[in-house]
């Protein structure tokens, strides 16, 4: 299903950007501080290409941003063409839930599954580039201070490497990699912001309850497809690790870390080895965020750093977060067309979902059914609220049938306007899970949901008569447009 060549590394995704004309250097001066941001950000808003910057104020380490500023750029690092993503989102739904296999003949069919679950094994490699040198503190590295009132240096791209308490090093199906922000404190000192509901999170708690110092690496500057697994809200049965390899279409490359009993990505640019001990917080932030406001000050884990091990000559990634679109913004829109397969395999009902990006990705969701029975848009919101846990997050969900395209307003609008009841389609719930960014909700980690059901109200929904869609005959539409051709409007 990849068309695209499998990208190893970084660079060699970097070079197939340049082959396309995709990434554009710039060598004038700009600042780590604040002004960098301003950058990538008119970038991606204009669509415009990744970025190296080789002119930054920084330690000397070219600084590559905007790397998936654009949907045509996330497929890519998934190895596709944007048209292929929501096939692809078909085979990771078949993948997940394989139907029995009818006799040799079917299996034969189905090599492709079989060869995506073989390249899923991650390889231990002896040595790798990423050990190639060292770097001697954070401090060495051009990490941005992304918005003006930023606590500091922030490290915006890191893939954070965990395994449980009790679990062995080459114990790979146990590993959680997650993206969480990780403010710089001091050379040999970062703050880890694993929020509680995180695969970081719950093997922090594993480790904190023996009283035990947890190993944690952080991945710098990894390939596409691993920066994308530990970005994608993956159920936590499947290992990161393993679906990067089903992305990549090449078998994940590890070595053993240095200093801590943990394997990490051979072909990363840079990787950051520490210990996270029992107790040690400090105060994180405020750093802006992509709810479009600065976080609070909370107390988060503290990693002590033991080595910042790296390639000859590395490349430091970074991105930026912000009111969408942001980076983060951009990459959610792809996912949401590569999860709407094993969405549907859930709730087969469901014809579409969107999350508007301007919704901060999740907070918002507008469901398209196939509606067939009284109170089904009811059970399809109370489905997805349930299905994964990023969509305990979901505050509003429009579900909606028929024709209305749900990525129109007009038609979301159209659809809320004539079909929905106030009283009767509205359902309310209180105290669900929350995320405590959400500063809206009244108790932090509690808050309330709301589901607007605007679908054509059918059965004992409704007592009236419901009205009939106005439809012009196509004939007529076609004959209209051929005559004000004509006239020349
Ligand atoms: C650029 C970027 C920054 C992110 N920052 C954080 C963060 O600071 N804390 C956090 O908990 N999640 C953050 N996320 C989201 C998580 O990485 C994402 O939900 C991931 O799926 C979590 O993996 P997990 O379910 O294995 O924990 C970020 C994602 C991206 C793409």
């Amino acid at each position: 299903m990849r068309s695209l060549p499998p990208f190893p590394d970084l660079r060699a995704f970097l070079g197939w950007l340049e082959g396309q004309g995709d990434i554009a250097t710039i060598a004038a001066p700009v600042s780590l501080r604040h002004e960098m941001t301003a950058v990538q950000l008119a970038a991606l808003r204009r669509g415009g290409p990744a970025l190296r910057f080789t002119g930054h104020d920084g330690p000397a380490m070219p600084v590559v941003a905007n790397l998936f500023g654009t949907p045509a750029r996330v497929a890519a690092g998934l190895g596709l063409l944007p048209e292929q993503v929501p096939e692809f989102g078909a085979f990771l739904a078949a993948l997940r839930s394989p139907a029995p296999v009818e006799g040799m003949r079917d299996a034969l069919a189905r090599w492709p599954m079989l060869r995506a679950a073989l390249s899923a094994r991650p390889k231990v490699l002896r040595h790798g580039p990423v050990q190639e040198s060292e770097l001697p503190g954070l401090d060495a590295l051009p990490v941005q201070t992304p918005w003006p009132e930023d606590a500091g240096p922030l490290i915006t791209w890191p893939v954070v490497i965990t395994r449980p308490q009790g679990s062995a090093p080459g114990d790979l199906a146990h590993y959680n990699l997650g993206v969480y922000r990780a403010q710089v404190l001091a050379p040999d000192r970062l703050i880890l912001r694993w929020l509680a509901h995180r695969g970081g999170a719950a093997h922090h708690r594993t480790w904190a309850r023996a009283g035990e110092p947890m190993p944690v690496a952080i991945a710098l500057g990894a390939d596409p497809a691993t920066l994308l697994a530990a970005a994608l809200p993956l159920p936590e049965t499947v290992s990161e690790l393993g679906f990067s390899g089903v992305l990549r279409g090449a078998r994940t490359e590890l070595v053993p870390a240095r200093t801590v009993p943990l394997m990490v990505p051979a072909r990363a640019e840079a990787v950051i080895e520490g210990w996270v001990h029992p107790g040690e917080t400090a105060p994180e932030g405020p750093f802006g965020d992509h709810t479009g406001y600065y976080n609070a000050m909370e107390p988060f884990p503290v990693l002590r750093v033991s080595v910042l091990t790296c390639r000859r000559d590395p490349l430091y990634l970074t991105t930026v977060t912000g009111r969408p679109p942001d980076e983060p913004s951009v990459i959610g829109e792809v996912f949401n067309d590569l999860a709407l397969p094993v969405i549907r395999a859930q709730i087969p009902e469901v014809r579409d979902l969107w999350l508007p990006p301007a919704a901060c990705s999740y907070r918002m969701a507008v469901v398209k059914i196939d509606k067939r029975y009284p109170g089904q848009a009811r059970r399809v919101m109370m489905a997805l609220w349930g299905m994964l846990p990023q969509f305990s997050y979901t505050k509003l969900v429009i579900v909606v049938d028929g024709e209305i395209d749900i990525r129109n307003w007009d038609d979301i609008a159209w659809a809320l306007a004539t079909r929905m009841d106030p009283a009767r389609d509205v359902m309310l719930l209180d105290r669900t899970p929350m995320d405590y960014l959400d500063f809206a909700s009244p108790l932090e980690g509690l808050a309330g949901k709301l589901g607007i059901d605007a679908t054509t109200k059918i059965g004992t929904e409704t007592a009236r008569d419901w009205g009939r869609e106005m439809h012009l005959d196509p004939t007529h539409q076609a004959r209209a447009e051929a005559l004000l051709a004509g006239i020349g409007r």
